[in-house]
């Protein structure tokens, strides 16, 4: 059971967050204005039996403040499964909250975050699906879990980052067709000819806003800077920054990484709030860097939080119809029986 935290108790969580931007930099004051907002969302979750799930790239105030699980799209999904609470508080983006509505249909799923898309997932839709569908009845329709609830019903199984490889690896349809996210499917190409794994690999167009930003050339100009420098990169950069990291995972694997590694310096090329979080759990190491931030993410505010716990707006409550849910249900469930192998 939470007990209530102190202004002083949540700086001390907060105060070593340096590569952020203004609104993940935290003083006294701020602690001291925020803390009663914390401590009455913690007792209407007890009230509400509710939980909070929030992705590692939220603000740094949900993530140490109210948060009952953080983690990578993957374990949040698993969260999400096994929780008896009444009530889920998804503090990420919508395709996530959509997940854990597939995975636990009888919970409430409420969704705080107003700007809730990923470029990712808002890139394609199942129209789109069934006419590729179409063009590749032959290939085995694999889908990333940044994709809706009826995208996912028109797809075979689902990956996330941390077993994009693995799945699409061991799929025996040497035929794929990958979506929405061109630079992870081209990563895997990459990755199956470096193995000697004979696939074809057809996919679609999107991207993620964010880590499609970032350049092999930024990775070059910090090594100079910081030579000991170890890098890590999320598989939806394109391939050019893949080959130069010394490192590939998704948010979670990053974060086990680091904690595991024995160097001292790192720049993580992905969305700064996982900087933040290793900033502020493993204090001895040092990141470099500068700060990209996802806007669908940092939409997520406490004052949200607690609006949506109390009276949700119809659009908060995740509502997914009944054809949708067995599909898309399937084809998440083919992800964890894969990942039992
Ligand atoms: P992870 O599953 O690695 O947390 O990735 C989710 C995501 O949206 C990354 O941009
Ligand atoms: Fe989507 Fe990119 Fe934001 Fe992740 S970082 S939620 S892929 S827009």
């Amino acid at each position: 059971m939470m007990s209530k935290i102190t202004p002083e108790e949540l700086f001390e969580k907060l105060k070593n967050i340096k590569i952020a931007a203004n609104i993940c930099l935290f003083t006294q004051e701020k602690c001291r204005k925020i803390t009663p907002l914390i401590n009455e969302i913690n007792e209407l979750k007890k009230k509400k039996n509710a939980i909070i799930l929030a992705h590692s790239y939220v603000s740094p105030e949900i993530i140490y403040g109210v948060a009952d699980a953080v983690g990578d799209s993957y374990e949040l999904s698993k969260k999400a499964q096994e929780t008896t609470a009444d009530t889920i508080v998804f503090a990420a983006v919508r395709f996530m909250a959509d997940t854990a509505k597939l995975l636990n249909p009888s919970k409430t799923v409420l969704i705080p975050g107003k700007n809730n898309g990923c470029s990712l997932a808002d890139s394609i839709t199942a129209a789109d699906v069934q006419a590729a569908k179409l063009k590749y009845p032959n290939h085995t329709f694999v889908c990333y879990i940044n994709t809706s609830a009826a995208v996912k019903a028109e797809c075979d199984v689902c990956v996330t980052s941390s077993n994009v490889y693995k799945i699409v690896e061991e799929i025996p349809n040497d035929k794929i067709y990958f979506l929405p996210d061109k630079l992870m499917a081209q990563n895997v190409i990459e990755d199956f000819k470096r193995k000697g794994i004979n696939k074809e690999i057809q996919y679609w167009d999107g991207t993620c806003y964010v880590h499609e930003d970032y350049d092999a050339e930024m990775i070059d100009f910090l090594r100079v800077q910081y030579p000991e420098v170890e890098v890590l990169s999320h598989p939806e950069c394109n391939s050019q920054v893949l080959n130069q990291s010394d490192y590939v995972g998704s948010t979670s694997q990053m974060i086990n990484h680091v904690k595991a590694s024995p160097k001292s310096t790192f720049f993580l090329l992905t969305e700064c709030g996982l900087t933040n979080r290793l900033q502020a759990e493993v204090p001895g190491k040092t990141f470099v860097g500068t700060c990209t931030m996802c806007k669908y993410m940092k939409s997520n505010t406490l004052e949200d939080i607690l609006r949506v716990l109390k009276e949700p707006d119809a659009s908060d409550i995740i509502s997914i119809d009944e054809s949708t849910q067995k599909k898309a249900l399937n084809t998440i469930l083919e992800m964890f029986r894969y990942s039992a192998r």
